[in-house]
């Protein structure tokens, strides 16, 4: 595994040192991710392998993991899988393990496509946040918020989304935004800098919801490519 770097120079990135830290600090003064680095042993590629091939999202259980008929370094690399999980359930988390070959594309776009290619916010009616951990495959990017516009505040968007609403730029449009969450999408500015979440570092991010003491952490999905391994994704 690489060696990984936070990028640089960007304040609302704070590393931990612990699950315990990572799960307990709360969101302030701007921070919006925390980051658990870690270099994990085990052989996640030979747990990919064994899963076979599919199509999509599939969503593994521990059965189907414990049922592997694993090598010793496979099998620390699903003890890891299974144990991220249970920290995540005793934390009153619903956490999800996917084995991702592709996602559904935003087909029929329009002028803000919403699908998890695209920068965007995660969003909730109540307090709270995302956790994210990458072990194989391309890992999930971040955006820097200063680096980022609401794709629904360029004006050239916002007049084709305004004349596909049909009405005025009102509240009524603003809630329009809402329900098909336009309002989430965001555009890289020229010359962002796009940074990787990374390989098996856990990470915790600040969503829309109302009352978040700080903004969204903005993230993306990086692109599944026919022939590239799927990745093996927990988020919760
Ligand atoms: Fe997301």
């Amino acid at each position: 595994m690489t060696s990984f770097t936070l990028p640089p120079d960007y304040p609302r990135i704070q590393r931990v040192n612990s699950f315990e830290e990572l799960v307990s600090t709360p969101f302030a003064r701007g921070v919006n991710a925390f980051c658990w680095p870690r270099t994990l042993p085990g052989d996640f590629s030979e747990v990919v392998e064994l899963l076979g091939g599919g199509e999509g999202i599939v969503t593994l259980d521990d059965t189907r993991l414990l049922a592997l008929p694993v090598s010793a370094a496979g099998r620390v690399a699903v003890d890891i899988l299974l144990a991220d999980q249970r920290r995540l359930r005793e934390h009153d988390l619903d956490p999800v393990l996917n084995c991702i070959h592709g996602y559904p594309r935003d087909e029929d776009a329009g002028p803000v496509s919403t699908d998890v290619f695209s920068f965007h916010a995660d969003s909730a009616t109540v307090a709270a946040d995302t956790w994210l951990c990458t072990y194989h495959g391309a890992a999930s990017e971040g955006l820097r918020n200063d680096e980022a516009q609401r794709r629904v505040d360029l004006p050239a968007t916002r007049a084709e989304l305004l004349r596909q609403f049909g009405g005025e730029d009102n509240e009524e449009f603003r809630e329009y935004l809402k329900e098909n969450c336009y309002d989430l999408h965001y555009a890289p500015v020229p010359l962002a800098r796009p940074f990787s979440f990374g390989l098996g570092n856990l990470w915790r991010i600040a969503t829309d919801y109302p009352g978040c003491p700080v903004p969204p952490c903005i993230h993306r999905a990086p692109a599944t490519l026919p022939g590239h391994p799927p990745r093996l994704l927990l988020i919760s």
